[in-house]
């Protein structure tokens, strides 16, 4: 069943936070229904316009659409990821997504505030939720790279003030992390004491943390000994989900971590079966893969075990 994140976020806010996966085939979609469905949890499929691209956009769509019929008790919203404008209106006319995120976070605030509220204003028409992003993170982001100097953290009065003035539903803000799998240099932590302010200007409103990817490093030391060369990396602790939750953290963004998974699951096969040229094997034990990450990561976010309730709560 497909919903809002505004729905979705009214459950979770202060208890746990919905996980946000990125999709771009039709294994990645199998495995995350597959993980969400055995962990019985909420999730959001989220969909970037790189995805929208790679093969075309009416495929990912077939493709969810299907996996909704094939999961039948799963209960999710269909998220644009990091859009800009124009392809917000394309994603609210499609009739398929039920939020979009508009990133005009590298704009001037006024500009940032001008162009979230043009696409709020056509989303809330239709009944769709809509996210917006205030602060830059580091790393690349679509076409777009901001290097660590320039990541900004996110202004807590600015943040009052722009929910105020945009009328948006939810609102990524920059508290630490970045896009990608080298994250921080050295050991460091979510910046705890900005999203405390942010949540005592905006009680109850749900905040999102992009760049939430752990980078497992037993999973980069497989990757590596099969052959990869990824040097230097660095994630989110996973075990800071659940506080960051606690504080209003209502999404939370994973999908370097997939692209892990994929990478070690297909060099490890290949590795081992030199003569085999054959993609099906590597994509059944990737979905399965992916399936049992993807599970794991909702018992660390606190939307394991949540389905039922929140059906119940949603009337259905
Ligand atoms: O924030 C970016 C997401 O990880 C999506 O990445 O634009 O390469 O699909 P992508
Ligand atoms: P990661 O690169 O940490 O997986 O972040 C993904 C993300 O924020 C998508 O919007
Ligand atoms: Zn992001």
């Amino acid at each position: 069943m497909i919903v809002t994140t505004g729905q979705l976020f009214k459950h979770a806010y202060g208890k746990y936070a919905v996980g946000a996966y990125n999709i771009n085939n039709a294994e990645q979609a199998m495995g995350l229904f597959k993980g969400c469905i055995t962990s019985q949890a909420p999730f959001i499929i989220q969909i970037s316009k790189g995805a929208r691209k790679y093969t075309d956009k009416r495929v990912l769509e077939a493709i969810i659409r299907a996996a909704g019929e094939i999961f039948p008790d799963a209960i999710f919203a269909v998220h644009l990821d990091h859009g800009d404008e124009q392809t917000c209106y394309e994603c609210i006319d499609s009739g398929f997504f039920s939020s979009v995120m508009i990133d005009a976070s590298h704009e001037s605030f006024d500009q940032n505030v001008a162009i979230t509220k043009r696409v709020v204003d056509k989303a809330h028409a239709k009944g769709i939720s809509v996210e917006a992003e205030l602060g830059m993170l580091g790393g690349v982001e679509e076409d777009i790279k901001v290097d660590e100097g320039h990541a900004m953290l996110t202004n807590p009065e600015e943040a009052k003030d722009f929910v105020a003035q945009t009328g948006c539903d939810s609102l990524a803000c920059a508290i630490g992390t970045s896009h990608g799998a080298f994250k921080f240099k050295g050991k460091q932590s979510l910046h705890f004491d900005v999203l405390q302010k942010i949540k005592a200007l905006l009680p109850g409103f749900p905040l999102v943390m992009h760049g939430s990817s752990s980078v497992p490093q037993d999973e980069v030391a497989r990757i590596n000994a099969a052959g990869g060369k990824i040097a230097g990396s660095m994630g989110v602790d996973p075990n800071e989900y659940l506080p960051a939750a606690q504080l209003g953290v209502t999404k939370v963004n994973i999908d370097t971590d997939g692209r892990l998974v994929w990478t070690r699951v297909h060099r490890e096969y290949f590795r081992d079966n030199p003569g085999d040229f054959d993609f099906r094997p590597a994509g059944k034990i990737f979905i399965e893969e992916y399936a049992k990450f993807i599970a794991s990561r909702n018992v660390l976010l606190g939307s394991a075990n949540q389905l039922a309730d929140l059906r119940k709560s949603l009337g259905k």
